[in-house]
């Protein structure tokens, strides 16, 4: 079982977009696919229980059977900082539930998790912890999503970097091209030689995902 940790250079920048096409391209290859999302906050009320469109979006591509809060069991119906969503509601985020509901995930036994973050790498969670605590705790396997737009250069080095002075692993990056950038090909090639890593895939603005699915070059991971 690999587990995959899905981050990117801010929030909005297509880590679900990205989490969701590269689970339909392993569900294409066979493989058993289970879906994490630690922190949620941006929800609606379902039948009394906090569901956020990430989590759902997610579950439509993986084939586990699971269930709402088994994907994304803190979710805070605010589209706020998600540790300031908890302290509104007299609520804390604790690193060690975290964890524990990652097992949770682990006890399906897929042949692959995809965990996608909150916001960018770090993200702060209160306490002083942030949620790259998690990902150094369960020693996930990050993949960088960068979103292709002006300033993309300076903020993909420098989550790259942090990734690394964590003493995790990047295994590859993902350029996320949902605008038009000029000398989009150019501002590519200079990350390929920022970026010390696989490229993974270079994703085109579509709303068809099975286009999506099909640019991963699956070998990297
Ligand atoms: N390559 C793309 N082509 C078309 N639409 C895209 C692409 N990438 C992202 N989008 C759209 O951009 C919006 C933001 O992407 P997404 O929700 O995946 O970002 P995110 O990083 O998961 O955000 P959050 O931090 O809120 O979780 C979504 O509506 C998504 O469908
Ligand atoms: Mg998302």
């Amino acid at each position: 079982m690999t587990s995959y940790f899905i981050t990117a250079t801010d929030t909005d920048a297509g880590k679900t977009y990205v989490a969701c096409a590269l689970i339909r391209a392993l569900v294409q290859s066979s493989n058993k696919v289970a879906v994490y999302k630690p922190i949620s906050a941006g929800c609606e009320l379902e039948d009394g229980v906090l569901v956020n469109e990430d989590a759902k979006l997610l579950s439509l591509e993986a084939n586990c059977q699971q269930t709402t809060s088994n994907i994304n069991p803190i979710a805070f119906a605010e589209p706020i900082a998600p540790h300031i969503a908890a302290n509104k509601t007299q609520q804390y985020i604790s690193l060690s539930q975290i964890g524990e509901n990652f097992k949770q995930v682990q006890n399906l036994k897929a042949d692959i998790n995809i965990v996608e973050g909150a916001g960018g790498w770090r993200l702060p969670i209160g306490n002083g912890d942030y949620l790259s605590d998690f990902v150094k705790q369960a020693k996930l396997k990050v993949i960088l999503v960068v979103n292709m737009k002006l300033g993309c250069l300076n903020h993909a080095v420098l989550t790259y970097e942090s990734i690394i002075n964590d003493g995790l692993n990047c295994i590859a990056w993902v350029a996320n091209c949902p605008a038009q950038m000029p000398y989009l090909a150019d501002n590519i090639n200079e990350l390929k030689s920022l970026l010390p890593i696989p490229q993974l895939a270079i994703l085109p603005n579509t709303s068809d995902l099975d286009i999506a699915a099909s640019q991963f070059n699956l070998s990297v991971l």
